[in-house]
């Protein structure tokens, strides 16, 4: 039994259907502070597994000690987190106690139930402003907001506790932009507020939620002057932790901590989205050109081939499938779950 801490967010939820499609069952930990209870019975009815829900805190040391000791679990995905890169600067604090420290006391619950797998969400922007893209492992580490901070962070706690203890086995799963939904439309992203991400605001504009998109900025030194990155389909972004949980159960050799980047390695521009997604769903997008949004860099994308040869995976959806995926989900239920 695995356990997926805020797994009612976007990508747990996606990732539990894929492991009740694996027959592996799931706990979810979740204190719903970016997810609504609903989403459960869409991983249920998706997946055709009931996920058992403890509603709780990571940070909560007691919830973890019960949890642990009431199911046989064999594996953490540390999904929990807060994301919004403008809020981590406006509230540090908040994102270095619930990001860093929830993930401090998790190891720690872990440690006394005698759990010792765990896979990380982390993020490509670990890699701050490097421009060397397609970006490795190895590229300089320099996160340039608290968000970016925190997860590093993490990286470094976990790679020193699995140092310690050569039983642990861990797995820091650097995710570039996730987007897309699961092919049934019943599961997707959701965001609270105005979306401040790509492509959940391409889905309000194009179910009329949303008059029109600003592209911020169109002078970036990239092909049509618009963003470039590494879009990657939330199935495949799920099927990446079911790969890294059979690495983590196989022979290490010593290598108890991996950080792989999971993205496709194919930069996608802010202007060949917005065309995918008219094309792909027949669905216009307007859009007018705004100035460039304050941190966003110009081009970065993933150099994959790690975690395409040591994890034995490789992202097979393309910008068909995100775009259709996407506008199924955001057609479907054009409220998100609040319809649910
Ligand atoms: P999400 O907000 O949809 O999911 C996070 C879930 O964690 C939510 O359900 C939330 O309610 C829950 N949560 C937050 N703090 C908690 C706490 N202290 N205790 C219990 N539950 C808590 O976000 P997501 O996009 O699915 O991201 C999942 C993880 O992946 C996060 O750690 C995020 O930083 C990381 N990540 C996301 C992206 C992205 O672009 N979506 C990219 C890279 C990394
Ligand atoms: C993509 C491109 C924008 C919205 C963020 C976080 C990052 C990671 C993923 C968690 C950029 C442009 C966007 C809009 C636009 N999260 N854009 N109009 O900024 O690459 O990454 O999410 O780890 O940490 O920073 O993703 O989807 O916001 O932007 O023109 O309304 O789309 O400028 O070029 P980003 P994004």
């Amino acid at each position: 039994m695995i356990l997926l801490t805020g797994g009612a967010g976007y990508i747990a939820s996606h990732t539990g259907v894929a492991l009740a499609l694996a027959g592996i069952p799931y706990v979810v930990l979740d204190n719903f502070c970016n997810s609504v209870p609903a989403v459960l019975e869409r991983m249920h009815e998706v997946g055709g597994l009931k996920p058992t829900l403890v509603q709780g805190d990571v940070r909560d040391a007691a919830t973890l000690d019960a949890l642990f000791a009431r199911y046989p679990i064999q594996g953490v995905v540390h999904f929990a987190g807060l994301k919004a890169v403008g809020e981590s600067v406006a509230e540090p604090a908040l994102y270095y106690e619930n990001n860093v420290s929830g993930s401090v006391t998790l190891i720690r619950a872990m440690q006394r139930a005698g759990v010792k797998t765990l896979v990380f969400s982390s993020s490509a922007t670990v890699y701050g402003n490097s421009d060397a893209s397609p970006l490795p492992e190895s590229a300089p580490l320099a996160p340039i907001n608290p968000y970016g901070q925190s997860k590093l962070m993490v990286e470094y706690i976990l790679r020193d506790v699995a140092a310690a203890n050569p039983d642990w086995r861990v797995a820091c799963l650097r995710y570039f932009n996730p987007v897309g939904a699961h092919i049934s439309g019943l599961l997707g992203e959701d965001p609270r507020g105005v979306p401040g991400n790509l492509m959940p605001f391409i889905g309000q504009v194009a179910v009329g939620r949303r008059p029109q998109l600003s592209v911020f900025g169109n002078d970036y030194p990239t092909p049509d002057g618009t963003g470039v990155r590494d879009y990657i389909h939330v199935m495949d972004l799920a099927d990446g932790h079911l790969a890294a949980l059979r690495y983590l159960q196989g022979d290490l050799t010593g290598r108890n901590c991996l950080m792989a980047n999971l993205g496709t390695g194919q930069g996608i521009s802010v202007l060949q989205m917005v065309q995918a997604f008219e094309q792909y769903t027949g669905q216009k997008i307007p859009f007018e050109v705004a100035p460039r949004r304050a941190g966003d860099l110009a081009s970065y994308y993933a150099d994959p081939s790690l975690a395409n040869r040591v994890l034995g995976w490789k992202a097979q959806r393309g910008l068909k499938e995100m775009c259709e995926d996407s506008w199924r989900w955001q057609h479907r239920n054009p409220m998100g779950y609040a319809q649910a």
